[in-house]
């Protein structure tokens, strides 16, 4: 069966509690799961960055932060694990192990959210990817792909219709890795990416039926992220 990892970001399912995204991206993901085997990491979203603001000024150190996200990232897994209901595994998978033996045994959506500090929960995918020996790796996310800059910050940045995982880690290199920090991608998720050669996509999450019609119908408003310049989409199923 296709297996696919979806690195859900929280900016794109709760950006904020008030204005989350639940309601559109449930049936998407329902639909997906009758077709493929989804494994869903969660981020920590708006919540999670108001959280760490508030230790960093408090003087709390970056690692505790680091937990803070990860609680964050979990108590969201947790509320889309309740509103899936019976189409996921009933628990939040505390490791990688545990969301590949929850996806196994039941074949239900899986979700998780963050495990350790010093990273975020795009490198929790991409492991997780490689673990179950995915597919697909998706980024899902509140861009419309990868540019050469940030280009809020960049009016000269270039958007990629598809590029290597080599490409990528030039651009993500110069990133910092601060607690809540909003990079593309972090350099470990990247790495990762690079060593398993795992296809990957980034998708722009802030139109949920964006996720169903790349992965379904191959139209993608997105990068394609593959070694030899060749296109994972659609999915075979
Ligand atoms: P993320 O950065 O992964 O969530 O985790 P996000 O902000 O929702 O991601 P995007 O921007 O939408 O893609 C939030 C924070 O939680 C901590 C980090 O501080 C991270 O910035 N975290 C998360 C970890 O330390 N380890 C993890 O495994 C996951």
């Amino acid at each position: 069966m296709t297996r696919v990892v979806l690195s859900l970001g929280g900016s794109i399912l709760f950006p904020t509690l008030e204005e989350n995204r639940l309601a559109g991206y449930l049936p998407v993901l329902r639909r997906l799961a009758e077709k493929m085997q989804v494994y869903i990491v969660v981020g920590g979203g708006g919540e999670a960055r108001r959280y760490i603001g508030v230790a960093r000024q408090a003087g709390v150190d970056e690692a505790t932060c680091d937990e803070i996200g990860i609680r964050v990232t979990r108590l969201n897994a947790l509320l889309l694990v309740s509103a899936l209901g019976d189409s996921a595994f009933p628990a939040v998978a505390e490791s990688q192990t545990e969301a590949m033996a929850a996806g196994v045994s039941t074949g239900k959506i899986v979700v998780m959210g963050g495990i350790t500090p010093a990273q975020t929960t795009d490198a929790v995918a991409a492991v997780l990817a490689e673990r179950v020996r995915a597919d697909l790796l998706v980024n899902v996310t509140s861009i419309d792909g990868i540019y050469s800059a940030d280009p809020k910050k960049d009016p000269d940045a270039i958007r990629f219709e598809s590029m290597t995982a080599d490409d990528l880690m030039q651009i993500v290199s110069g990133d910092s890795l601060c607690a809540g920090s909003n990079t593309v991608m972090d350099m470990v998720a990247v790495k990762v990416v690079q060593r398993s050669g795992i296809p990957m996509v980034v998708v722009d999450g802030r139109e949920p039926g964006n996720l169903a019609a790349a992965l379904l119908e191959g139209r993608l408003k997105g990068t394609v992220v593959i070694r030899d310049g060749g296109n994972p989409l659609p999915l075979k199923t």
